[in-house]
């Protein structure tokens, strides 16, 4: 009804006010692109092929992001999933263990879990989508489990000296999920050097994109050293990787089973380039995120909470909450802007794969988290990649502030 009776907004000649796309992924850099076509003609994609380490895409990313992460270890896998798997398996998660994680993040984390065959246990959110450390506590001592897979999901940190406190309280082993937390920090640290292991993601929504990647980072050599023969390195491959310990993986090669689940070259390619270039898109991102917040924070039916002080976020995406709205009028809301070209999405409704209710693989944890349903049931996300200029911004905000008029009539 709402939505066939409005008609566009538009400007001035009488094209719609909305002329670009706040989803459209980044391309790749020039250089990722000479890099790739290179790698491609000469028939080298698989990252073991060049007969020296120094000739090795993947082994220069992989070196090139550990040090822009200030640690030890990075190895490049086809996904975080992947990366995430690996680290179930480092942290020596058998089938029927349990598993603490997110009530609220992206399904392909309790997936994870469900590959390695063990049991998630899942953790209430807080009203920025951070972790609740309180019932953490609560779940890992009623639990007994011992370890802790965590989403910074959209970027949100929770607290992390709360977080830090539990996760040693009960000898957690932790990996953090750190999909959409580049370049994010806590107390001017930056997340995915706190646990055991992080690990990132390269699909296209991500901070670095290339379609498909992963990577997976440890100050640990025998995390490392597994991580690698876990991705797929066999006999002597090992040797086209930096700053492994010969030792090490002269012991675990043969214990540990090979997954297939490497990065490959033309995926370096694209990546190298952006290593340098995430302090710029950063810079945007954070210019971007606070003038939409600056233009819609007062709005009466908008909440944006505020992070934590110590938090330093990306800010690839904003998140708000729709307040005093049905959810009949959130619907509406969603779609009077996608026909207006600004399409969101709510975490709580329409079988979202953030709401951990549709992860119908996950038993026992149906309606058991009322605070994470009431804090996803009018969260809004919206993608904001860093081709929006200040003016685009100005545009979704005044889209933003009519969509609702008419909603709420
Ligand atoms: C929070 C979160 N974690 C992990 C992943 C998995 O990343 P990938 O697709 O690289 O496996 C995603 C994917 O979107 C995600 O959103």
């Amino acid at each position: 009804m709402m939505t066939n009776e409005r008609r566009r907004l538009v400007v001035e000649g009488g094209s719609p006010i909305i002329d670009f796309d706040n989803k459209a992924f980044k391309p790749i850099p020039e250089e990722g692109i000479a890099l790739a076509t290179d790698a491609m003609r000469r028939g080298v994609m698989y990252r073991y092929q060049p007969k020296h380490v120094d000739d090795c895409l993947t082994a220069r990313f992989e070196r090139d992001f550990a040090a822009h992460m200030g640690l030890k270890h990075a190895v490049g896998t086809n996904s975080c999933g992947s990366a995430m798997y690996i680290a179930l398996n480092i942290a020596g998660v058998q089938p029927g263990d349990k598993v603490l994680s997110n009530a609220f993040t992206f399904h392909a984390v309790p997936s994870v879990i469900h590959h390695a065959r063990a049991e998630p246990v899942l953790v209430e959110t807080n009203r920025e989508w951070g972790m609740d450390a309180e019932d953490l506590d609560r779940k890992a001592a009623e639990s007994g489990a011992k370890v802790l897979l965590m989403s910074y999901m959209r970027g949100h940190v929770p607290d992390m000296d709360a977080i830090m406190a539990v996760v040693e309280k009960h000898g957690l082993f932790f990996i953090e999920d750190c999909a959409h937390a580049y370049c994010t920090t806590w107390d001017g640290r930056r997340l995915g050097t706190f646990g055991d292991i992080g690990c990132f993601s390269t699909q296209s929504s991500k901070g670095m994109s290339a379609g498909e990647g992963g990577i997976f980072v440890t100050d640990d050599d025998e995390h490392a050293a597994k991580a690698v023969l876990y991705a797929g390195s066999y006999e002597q491959l090992w040797k086209k990787h930096y700053g492994l310990d010969a030792a090490l993986m002269d012991r675990l090669q043969n214990e540990i089973p090979g997954y297939s689940m490497r990065m490959q070259e033309v995926t370096a390619a694209m990546l190298l380039p952006q290593i340098p270039r995430l302090d710029v898109i950063h810079r945007i991102h954070t210019r971007n995120h606070a003038l939409l917040r600056s233009l819609i924070g007062d709005h009466p039916h908008i909440e944006v909470p505020s992070p934590h002080p110590k938090a330093g976020n990306f800010h690839d995406t904003m998140q708000f909450h729709l307040v005093g709205m049905s959810t009949a009028q959130a619907e509406a809301f969603l779609d009077v802007a996608k026909q207006e070209g600004l399409p969101m999405q709510i975490f709580g409704i329409r079988r979202n794969a953030r709401d951990y209710r549709s992860w119908t693989y996950v038993d026992a944890h149906r309606d058991t988290l009322p605070q994470t349903i009431e804090n996803i049931a009018f969260a809004v996300d919206l993608s904001m990649q860093p081709h929006l200029t200040e003016d685009n911004v100005r545009v979704m905000a005044r889209v933003l502030h009519e969509v609702i008029d008419h909603v709420m009539g």
